[in-house]
Order: structure tokens, then C-alpha cells, then sequence
């Protein structure tokens, strides 16, 4: 049978979650997709209205289908976690079962296990602020929903993960370069999400043969990066300086993604993987 796989993070057809959705599907996944409560209604309905078809293309003519869209918050781990405004709010009461542990156990019980899980997900409120700037409160909820949130995730999906099977996530070379403007404590997330791989690499391969990796991406003009405001500096810039003179698309990122969680790759675990048209590699620019 093809892989299962959950994909975390996906609201549009332009981020690099969807990338990854497409080029899993293309390679014969079925795609459960997690989606951030707030942003579930615009997504369902441009879904259902048919706005993403033409980008739900896949290079052999046929269409992604999403066999399930979960609405998901990975900032709460389960209900008692849910403070009251966030009960209360309206973007949220038409939802339920949207911690990370309910999400899970309704793919339990809709599906019996994974094989792949992905994360594509990161917020930062604080994110245009300078670091010596960033409150206390910001740079937690840094941490809370761009790195725990991966802890979380694979901690409760772990047991009905198949071995063999294996997680992906995605960081920013922010963690280990000054990228100023990059603020509000997410340079530092995207640093313990790194390290975490390493470490969840060694307890998830031992405890059930399941891979951890991540992608250290270039520049993508997404929805969240247009949010923090000089995503379209830093494509010129990538443009200008990578050993790859070209804009890095969404799909190269998604292509790689489907390498690391495909059997291919089976003895790569641990590992931070640029795909970045090689502008890590550069030391100055020109
Ligand atoms: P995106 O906007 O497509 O994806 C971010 C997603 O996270 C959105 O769908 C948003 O709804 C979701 N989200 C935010 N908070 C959430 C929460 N508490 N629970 C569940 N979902 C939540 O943007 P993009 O850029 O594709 O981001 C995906 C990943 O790629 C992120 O980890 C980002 O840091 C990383 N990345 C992006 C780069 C870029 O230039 N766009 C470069 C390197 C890494």
C-alpha cells in the first residue's frame, strides 16, 4: 500500500507545506493535511470552491486529493492546555478537537497509524522586533508554536507511526547566521528546532526505527514570510549571491522533503539539509 502522511501547516496553495503535500502525493502518498483553526474556514472553502485546482496539478496530469483537512492548533498540547479567551473566541468554537493530542487520536481512529509526518509550521508575534527587543512572553511563543510544537507532534504521533517511517521539518539558516530583521526570539526557535533533530533523531530511531530531519529552505515569498516584511530582500539577495544564480521554488523544497522521508534516503537521520541554491556555502557576498 502507499505511504500515509500528515502534514502539518498547510492554510494555501503557496507555502512550502503544500509543496511537500504535492511532490508526497506524486510519489503515491495519501495526504492528511493539519491546519491552523483560524485559518481552516478560508482554506476549506477555496478548497471546496475549487480555487486551488490549478495548483493541485501533479506532473502526470492528475489532481492532489486531500483525503482529510484536521483543524489543529500545536500550540496545545490537549483541552486542558486552552486558555478561556482562546475557548471563547470565535475562530475557534466551529472547531473541536484541535490540540495536537486529539488531532492525533482522530488520525488513529480514522486511519490506525502514519508513515510520514511533516511540519510546516512556525509563528513568532514578535518576529519584526530585534531580539533585544523581544519580550519575554514573544520569544516563549517563538519557542511554543515553532519548536515544542515539532516535540509535541512527533511525541504524539510516534506510537502510530510505522517504523520505517519517518519526520521532516523546516528551518531557516537564521539559526547559525545573523540574519537581522529575522527577530522576536524565531532565529533562536529555528536553533533549538535544529538541535531538537538531532536529539529526537536518536530516540525516535531508537525507540521505534522512525527518521528525524530538517530542511534549512532559502527564501520563499509564503504567506508567513511576507508577514515578517523583507522576504522579497532576501530572494534578490539569494538571487544576487547563491552559487545557483535562480529564484528557489516551492517545489524544489517539496522534492527534497519527498527524498528524506522516502526509503532512499534510509540512513539519513539527524541532519539539517540545505536546499537553498547553496547560499549557505557562500562566505561573503559578491
Ligand atoms: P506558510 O504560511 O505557508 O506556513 C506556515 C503555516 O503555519 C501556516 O499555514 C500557518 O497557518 C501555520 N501555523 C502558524 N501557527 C500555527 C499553530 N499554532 N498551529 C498550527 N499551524 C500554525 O509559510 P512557510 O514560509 O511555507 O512556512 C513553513 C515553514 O517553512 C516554517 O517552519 C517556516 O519557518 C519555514 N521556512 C520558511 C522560509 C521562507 O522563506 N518562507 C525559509 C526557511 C524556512
Amino acid at each position: 500500500r502507499g505511504k500515509r502522511a500528515f502534514i502539518a501547516g498547510v492554510a494555501d496553495d503557496n507555502g512550502y507545506g503544500w509543496a511537500i503535500a504535492k511532490s508526497l502525493a506524486a510519489a503515491g502518498a495519501e495526504i492528511l493535511v493539519g491546519t491552523w483553526v483560524p485559518a481552516l474556514n478560508i482554506f476549506e472553502t477555496s478548497l471546496r470552491r475549487g480555487k486551488f485546482d490549478e495548483s493541485r496539478m501533479l506532473p502526470d496530469g492528475s489532481m492532489m486529493e486531500i483525503t482529510k483537512v484536521y483543524p489543529l492548533d500545536a500550540v496545545y498540547d490537549s483541552p486542558e492546555d486552552i486558555p478561556e479567551d482562546i475557548k471563547m473566541n470565535k475562530r475557534y468554537a466551529g472547531s473541536s478537537k484541535w490540540t495536537v493530542q486529539e488531532v492525533v487520536e482522530s488520525v488513529k481512529q480514522d486511519f490506525g497509524s502514519i508513515d510520514i509526518l511533516v511540519h510546516s509550521l512556525a509563528n513568532g508575534p514578535e518576529v519584526s522586533r530585534p531580539l533585544l527587543e523581544t519580550s519575554r512572553k514573544g520569544y516563549l511563543a517563538a519557542l511554543s508554536a515553532s519548536s515544542y510544537s515539532f516535540v509535541s507532534l512527533l511525541k504524539h504521533f510516534l506510537p502510530i507511526m510505522n517504523p520505517g517511517g519517518a519526520s521532516i521539518s523546516l528551518t531557516y539558516i537564521a539559526s547559525e547566521r545573523i540574519i537581522p530583521g529575522y527577530g522576536g526570539g524565531m532565529s533562536s526557535a529555528k536553533a533549538a528546532l535544529e538541535s531538537d533533530t538531532q536529539v529526537l533523531a536518536f530516540e525516535a530511531g531508537r525507540k521505534r526505527q522512525i527518521r528525524v530531519n530538517t530542511i534549512s529552505a532559502g527564501p520563499l515569498g509564503s504567506r508567513a514570510a511576507k508577514a515578517i516584511g523583507f522576504i522579497d530582500k532576501m530572494i534578490e539577495y539569494s538571487f544576487a549571491n547563491a552559487p545557483i544564480e535562480k529564484e528557489l521554488s516551492a517545489d524544489e523544497v517539496g522534492n527534497a522533503a519527498a527524498f528524506l522521508v522516502s526509503p532512499l534516503s534510509s540512513a539519513i537521520t539527524g541532519a539539517v539539509v540545505y536546499v537553498d541554491n547553496g547560499l549557505n556555502a557562500m562566505g561573503v557576498g559578491i
